[in-house]
């Protein structure tokens, strides 16, 4: 066995396996050093002591988000690379939006995983995400533009990631414009039409518009099916020689980046690599868990890491989710909290305005009965909540702990989307804590008001909190 046992794990001791009892060796002493974000760990069924934990490597880590998106999970990313080797997007595609500062500097990260902006740590590009090579060539290059090294050598690019085309992008906006009403709100980015045609057997990979020969072939194929139907719809046709000739640049450009991301992660879990899975969108946005139809087309939720990524599940050893300390959410669907009193304040003070489409998100207070369905869908382990610093101001806050609907009581997400829609969120109210957070540096120098509301947060969700997070920067982040 090349892992005897996962060390970042809060494993309880009687559900530990015999067989993955640890013996302390070479594997175990491998990477001492600075280790902040400790999980309890057992060592034989027994607790092992602080001191030791020091010398525990930072565990294979997926991060999700816990609400609707854009939970913060670029800036917490971003923070946990410090201690990982390799960052993995496995999901999704431009339709993220990743904030992250260094310094003064902003970066949004849309495909490239949000480690990019550490030297020295590889990204990947998974199998599972949808990548549009026009767009990813744009990032590259404003990231360098910004000086920010993006090369061969730190950013890897899965050879069966499917490929985004403008007639994915045209009939997305199609799509919405016919549903009216009934619309997403989709970031117009191509994604829902590209993991249909992934999952209809028709879609393009990266290896296919390597090869010039076959690219050419495939996308004449596809180009006239398509064109069909945007004819039919009454929308733009597309020309093939420009298609062919913008898509042979870019792909050129990301050749080199290409390669077996499958093999190359497998290689890197048998050296005992830490590896960081950052999520993209949220955990009510996924495909089967998410308030569908209302939700992106790929799975956000842990298990896309595995599928999306090629590592298996037994490599995976813990989740963190990450949450804001009150609810949002850009696009339509249900979103039983929402709150005019709370998007007028959030939105007065400068945020919570879309990182991808610069739409304004709607925002409600926390709701408990949602982030502890995400805890249970995910596996969440631990607990990253950001944004802290947006409730300073508030005498009150609350808390949504059920759903009140056809005179029931629930405590979990109702799957039918209508019935969330008619959701009447039961609340807790909490004292304000009415000082500002964003100085604070340390967990014990925060508001005895704001300490509680945290713990409850946690508490209500199910999970263990291990991340605060009281403005954007690397240093606004404090470490239970
Ligand atoms: P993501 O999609 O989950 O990475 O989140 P986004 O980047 O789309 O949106 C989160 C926003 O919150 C960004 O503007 C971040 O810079 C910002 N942010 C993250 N954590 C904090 C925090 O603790 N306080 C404040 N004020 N902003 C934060
Ligand atoms: P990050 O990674 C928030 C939403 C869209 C829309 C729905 C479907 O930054 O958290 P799509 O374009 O994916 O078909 O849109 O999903 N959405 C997001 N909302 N954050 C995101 O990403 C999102 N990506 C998609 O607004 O409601
Ligand atoms: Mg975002």
């Amino acid at each position: 066995m090349d892992r005897p046992f996962s060390l970042g794990r809060p494993r309880p001791p009687d559900a530990l396996p015999a067989s993955r009892a640890l013996t302390p060796g070479p594997t175990f002493l491998r990477s001492p050093g600075k280790y902040r974000f400790a999980a309890p760990i057992y060592f034989r069924g027994f607790l092992l002591p602080a001191h030791l934990t020091k010398y525990a490597y930072m565990a294979n880590t997926i991060l999700v988000g816990a609400q609707w998106g854009d939970e913060g999970k670029g800036k917490i990313i971003d923070v946990l690379t410090e201690q990982a080797e390799i960052v993995v997007r496995t999901q999704g595609g431009n339709n993220a939006g990743h904030t992250v500062y260094v310094g003064p500097v902003k970066y949004v990260l849309h495909l490239i995983p949000s480690g990019i902006l550490r030297a020295d740590k590889v990204c990947v590009i998974g199998n599972g995400v949808v990548l549009d090579p026009v767009s990813l060539v744009g990032e590259i290059d404003g990231l360098e533009k910004l000086g920010v090294k993006v090369n061969p050598q730190n950013l890897l690019i899965s050879e069966t990631a499917h490929v985004v085309f403008p007639w994915h992008r045209e009939l997305d906006g199609q799509r919405e414009v016919r549903k009216g009403k009934q619309k997403i709100g989709t970031t117009k980015r191509g994604i829902g039409p590209t993991y249909g045609d992934k999952a209809a057997r028709v879609g393009l990979r990266v290896i296919d518009i390597l090869n010039p020969k076959r690219f050419a072939e495939k996308l004449r194929e596809r180009l006239d099916e398509n064109n069909e139907v945007l004819k039919a719809l009454g929308a733009h046709q597309l020309d093939y020689d420009q298609l062919l000739a913008d898509y042979s640049k870019a792909a050129d450009r990301l050749r080199p980046f290409v390669t077996n991301t499958v093999i190359y992660l497998h290689k890197a879990t048998r050296r005992h690599a830490n590896i960081l899975f950052e999520g993209a969108q949220g955990t009510f946005l996924d495909l089967d868990h998410g308030t569908y139809p209302f939700v992106t087309s790929s799975n956000t939720t842990s298990g896309g890491a595995c599928t999306g990524s090629g590592v298996p599940p037994n490599r995976m050893d813990r989740v963190v989710g990450v949450m804001k300390a009150y609810t949002t959410r850009v696009g339509e669907g249900p979103l039983p909290t929402e709150n005019a009193e709370i998007s007028d304040l959030l939105h007065g003070m400068g945020r919570e305005f879309g990182a991808t489409t610069g739409r304004a998100r709607r925002c409600g207070w926390f709701d408990a009965v949602a982030t502890r369905h995400a805890a249970m869908v995910n596996g969440i382990d631990e607990l990253a909540i950001t944004n802290i610093d947006g409730l300073d101001s508030l005498k009150t806050i609350k808390v949504c702990t059920g759903y009140r609907v056809d005179g029931q009581l629930l405590d979990y997400v109702p799957a039918d989307c209508e019935v969330l829609a008619r959701c009447e969120p039961v609340f807790q109210e909490f004292p304000g804590w009415q000082t500002s957070t964003e100085q604070i540096t340390s967990w014990e120098a925060l508001p005895v008001n704001c300490r509680h509301y945290l713990l409850t947060l946690a508490q209500l969700t199910n999970a263990r909190l291990t991340i605060a997070s009281v403005g954007p920067a690397r240093e606004q982040t404090m470490f239970l």
